[in-house]
């Protein structure tokens, strides 16, 4: 079987797999991952030929504890340290300096190498079982929506992972927050981890230009599309435009849509996120003609659920050139 509860014994076999450079799916608190180890290269080809991955988009590396973080990346700066601290395990990544362990196809040729600790009971099992690091990247094909149960990993990827383990929905349902503190501190990705939180124990985060991929490889303005256009709908657009779209809300559901999904009744940004790709793939599935977005509140982890939604539309703009 393809597909399997993440039991004991399931997780036991993943780690076999691992070690022996295969591959495996797995949930992690922010959304499913695609796993090699990280210290077999050709096991980490796999990841991007799987997802049709560019090879210039470096990878998560998922450590276990201080000692797996030792092996991956050099010693790690007094500010670092506060934030391994206070938010290890969970989902915050933090790009650091590699060892000369790390093969070169994780990181795309950098100097730096993005690590985090997740807090989820299935890959910290999985960690302690295999005793490598793990590098995994979001379970989804390279630009599409990110996975945040097995069913969308099965759908995106099929028989081409060795095996997935089920854990269930993604408890946070939105990426890990990317910051870098070299050369000054910035945020490379919002994500499940507010950024306000972050600021408030190490100061203020420079914040990524729209667009800009300089800082962090691999964000290209296409990433996370579904395949159905998406239009972030500031205003309300006409009824007459509505019967063959969707509609993605964050609190309230308009009339005359052919399908609508409301990501938190009561206007919560957590539950939102936890819904947010889920809902996206719903709706993505119904052969819409367009999914109107409702924009967020840009503070705590609606900053990160804009991020995404804007680099869908953007991939949108770019598909109807
Ligand atoms: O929540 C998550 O972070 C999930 C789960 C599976 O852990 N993983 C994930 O990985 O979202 P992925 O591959 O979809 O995003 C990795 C991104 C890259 O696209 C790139 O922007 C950034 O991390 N990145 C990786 N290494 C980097 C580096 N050395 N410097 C700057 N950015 C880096
Ligand atoms: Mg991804």
């Amino acid at each position: 079987m393809l597909v399997t509860a993440a039991t004991g014994d399931a997780i036991r076999r993943a780690a076999q797999i691992l070690r022996e450079g295969g591959v495996v799916a797995f949930p992690t608190e922010t959304v499913y991952g695609l796993g090699a180890n990280a210290l077999d290269a050709s096991a980490v080809a796999r990841i991007f030929e799987i997802k049709r991955r560019p090879s210039f988009d470096p990878l998560i590396v998922h450590v276990v504890d201080d000692t797996m973080l030792q092996r991956v990346a050099q010693p790690i700066s007094p500010r670092a340290r506060i934030l391994v601290d206070r938010f290890w395990p969970g989902p915050l990544t933090l790009i650091l300096r590699r060892t000369i362990e790390i093969p070169m196809i994780v990181t795309a040729g950098l100097e730096t190498v993005a690590v985090r600790m997740p807090s989820h009971p299935v890959p910290h099992a999985l960690l302690l079982a295999c005793d490598v690091p793990i590098a995994a990247p979001s379970a989804n094909r390279f630009g599409g929506l990110s996975p945040t149960r097995a069913e969308h990993v099965v759908r995106a990827l099929g028989e081409s992972v060795d095996l997935i383990l089920d854990g269930g929905p993604a408890p946070l349902g939105i990426e890990s927050t990317i910051v870098t503190l070299e050369p000054a501190p910035a945020l490379l990705r919002p994500g499940a981890l507010a950024v306000e939180e972050i600021e408030a124990v190490i100061g203020p985060l420079q914040r990524e230009i729209a667009g800009e991929t300089r800082l962090a490889p691999g964000r290209l303005p296409q990433h996370y599309a579904p395949r159905t256009p998406l239009h972030l709908a500031a205003r309300p657009v006409p009824t007459s435009d509505r019967g063959r779209a969707g509609y993605l809300g964050f609190a309230h559901a308009p009339e005359g849509y052919a399908a609508v999904r409301i990501l938190s009744s009561s206007g919560n940004l957590h539950e939102s996120a936890a819904r947010f790709f889920e809902a996206l793939h719903e709706l993505d599935a119904l052969g819409l003609e367009r999914i109107d977005a409702e924009p967020l509140p840009e503070r705590g982890l609606g900053l990160a659920m804009m991020d995404r939604l804007r680099r869908a539309e953007g991939d949108m703009a770019r598909r109807s050139k």
